[in-house]
């Protein structure tokens, strides 16, 4: 049995390492301690999925700008997949999301991650056929 529960501050280093380790090949400005550190300080939507004994099993990012809602980084430990934590992890950022008055939640994945989008779809998202578009700030 698993427990999902809010990011605290304690959490950083095995938070970091996770994502870390599922996403290596990350570029430089999604180093997770610096994501971590600018999610702070605008909120603290980042949920983590642990197990009863406290070991961190996963972990995700949720954002509510007014508009709509958005999922990051959902992630979890490789040798725990296919065990219903990433579900836990979306479903508990999906009612965060929802008891903030947002009523659409939005994500981004690579077109090629077929397996990630059936993760998604079998949890009731569907593309939409839109064009992602994005600028850095300098
Ligand atoms: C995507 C991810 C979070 C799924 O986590 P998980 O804990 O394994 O997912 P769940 O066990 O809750 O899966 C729920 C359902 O999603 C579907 N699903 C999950 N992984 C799948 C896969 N690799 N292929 C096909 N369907 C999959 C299944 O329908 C599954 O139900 P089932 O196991 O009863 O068949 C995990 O694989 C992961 O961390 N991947 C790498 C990181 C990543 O790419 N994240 C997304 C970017 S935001």
């Amino acid at each position: 049995l698993k427990k999902i529960r809010k990011f605290q501050e304690s959490d950083k280093a095995t938070l970091t390492a996770l994502w870390q380790a599922v996403f290596p090949d990350d570029p430089p400005h999604n180093e997770p301690s610096l994501v971590i550190e600018a999610k702070l300080a605008v909120d603290d939507l980042i949920f983590i999925a642990e197990e009863e004994d406290g070991e961190m099993i996963g972990a995700c990012m949720a954002g509510y700008d007014g508009h709509r809602g958005w999922l990051y980084a959902v992630a979890v430990s490789p040798d725990q997949r296919r065990n219903g934590t990433g579900k836990a992890l979306v479903l508990f950022a999906i009612k965060a999301l929802k008891n903030l008055g947002c009523k659409k939640v939005n994500l981004q994945i690579r077109p090629t991650n077929t397996e990630v989008a059936n993760f998604y779809k079998s949890l009731g998202f569907s593309t939409e056929d839109r064009l992602s578009m994005g600028t850095f700030i300098e």
